[in-house]
């Protein structure tokens, strides 16, 4: 099973980072990491296509089964640099695949904004994204950002877990679908 998580995040000592980064050793998954992967600003001309971080994150996206995307909440959001990466990407990436949704928010009652503004964009690239969603606020960070407090990692499991089993139940159905039409 291919999960990759994607950070949103273009700060390289962003909160979101540091989630992705427990994420992806806890669950040993791939990260596609949005400080890391600095992408042109979208425009639509074909000499984008020839680019080699967008062809990377064209295929590693297309590979995948399943998602877990991580954004900070900026301005009531998801992070611009998120945005602009979908941009780059469309339905192939995306259609049937299950997707859980993470928010880092700077506290006070933040980030379902983020979320809600996400799972818009998502649905439009026919995505399937999960019910459960997390918000991660500051405090939620023990050990200078390399753990998660008790509560906030229970969350998390709780949605990966749930991403795994609709990951598991998607790849089964769409091989029966498969079978089904030779
Ligand atoms: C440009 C900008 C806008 C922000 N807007 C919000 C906001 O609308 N709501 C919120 O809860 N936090 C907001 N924050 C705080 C971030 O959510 C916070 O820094 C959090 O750690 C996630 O961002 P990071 O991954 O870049 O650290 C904003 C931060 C920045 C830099």
């Amino acid at each position: 099973m291919n999960i990759l998580m994607i950070n949103g995040s273009p700060r390289k000592e962003g909160r979101t980072g540091k989630l992705a980064t427990i994420i992806s050793k806890k669950y040993n998954v791939k990260t596609i990491d949005l400080s890391e992967l600095v992408l042109p600003i979208y425009n639509g001309q074909e000499e984008q296509n020839e680019i080699a971080t967008i062809q990377k994150l064209r295929s590693q996206l297309e590979n995948a089964d399943a998602m877990i995307i991580a954004t900070p909440e900026y301005h009531g959001g998801m992070s611009g640099a998120l945005k602009n990466a979908f941009d780059f990407l469309g339905s192939k990436h995306f259609k049937d695949k299950p997707v859980a949704i993470l928010a880092v928010a700077g506290g006070g009652k933040g980030g379902i904004n983020a979320l809600n503004n996400m799972r818009i964009v998502l649905r439009a690239l026919y995505a399937n994204v999960l019910s459960k969603q997390v918000v991660i606020d500051p405090s939620d960070f023990m050990s200078e950002g390399t753990t998660l407090e008790e509560n906030t990692s229970y969350s998390v499991d709780s949605i990966f877990q749930e991403l795994k089993l609709y990951t598991q139940i998607s790849k089964k159905l769409n091989e029966e679908w498969v079978a089904s039409n030779y």
